[in-house]
């Protein structure tokens, strides 16, 4: 039983637990701060937040090169089915369903969502995984601070993924109000310092974690990884 999680780079995340791969907002072709090429992941899974280009990324062609899954909302997944995939899994806010590598519960997220072609991606989400080797994993994705992230704090997480980029999500500031009312026992920062306009200084804020939080921060350059169990 082991859940190993990566950072590839702004929201890009690849989990692999017990011998299978998920793949989260997969931006990497046109993502100055990649740390793989979409040619060369493996995957059963993409989880795909919204719509927006810098979370779809290259969720088309690495669904097409692996067969994996894609998991998204209803709307997004119907754009994905009318662009050639045929394994998509739909689901809605607050839905959950058991996967094979455990549950997995769509939670709200205020951003917006359209599609890189214009079309409407419904509502944006957060990711609540419950995996099978007992992991509790919160991708919050692109959203602002809500103080409902008590609800969700309250079925438990391990590791929270939480945006610091500032402009187009929560920054460092509201993260730390997100943690508290999360309180997960650790936290990666994502969606900073791919651009000039989110750039953060994550040594600043893992600082401030740990003296306002409960919270263990784990800052990780592109590429780099922890091992959960
Ligand atoms: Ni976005
Ligand atoms: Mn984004």
């Amino acid at each position: 039983m082991s859940t190993r999680v990566r950072w590839l780079g702004h929201s890009a995340i690849h989990i692999e637990t017990d011998g299978v791969h998920l793949l989260i907002d997969p931006f990497l072709t046109g993502n100055p701060t990649a740390a793989a090429k979409p040619d060369e992941l493996p995957a059963h899974f993409i989880l795909v937040s919204h719509g927006h280009a810098d979370h779809v990324g290259d969720t088309i062609p690495i669904a097409q090169r692996t067969g994996a899954t894609v998991i998204a909302n209803f709307e997004i997944s119907q754009w994905l089915q009318k662009h050639g995939l045929d394994k998509v899994h739909p689901m809605h806010l607050g839905g959950g369903h058991d996967f094979p590598f455990g549950r997995l519960k769509l939670t709200i997220a205020h951003h917006g969502s359209v599609l890189p072609d214009g079309s409407y991606g419904g509502n944006p989400a957060g990711f609540h995984l419950f995996l099978k080797d007992g992991s509790k994993i919160y991708d919050a994705a692109d959203t602002a601070l809500f103080s409902d992230m008590r609800l969700i704090g309250e079925e438990g997480i391990d590791l929270a993924l939480l945006p610091i980029g500032d402009n187009f999500t929560m920054g460092p500031d509201d993260s730390l109000r997100a943690l508290n009312f999360l309180t997960p026992r650790q936290a990666i920062p994502i969606h900073y310092n791919t651009w000039p306009l989110i750039a953060q200084d994550p040594q600043a804020w893992a600082s401030r974690v740990r003296e306002t939080t409960r919270t263990t921060p784990v800052v990780l350059d592109p590429g780099g990884s922890i091992q959960l169990r």
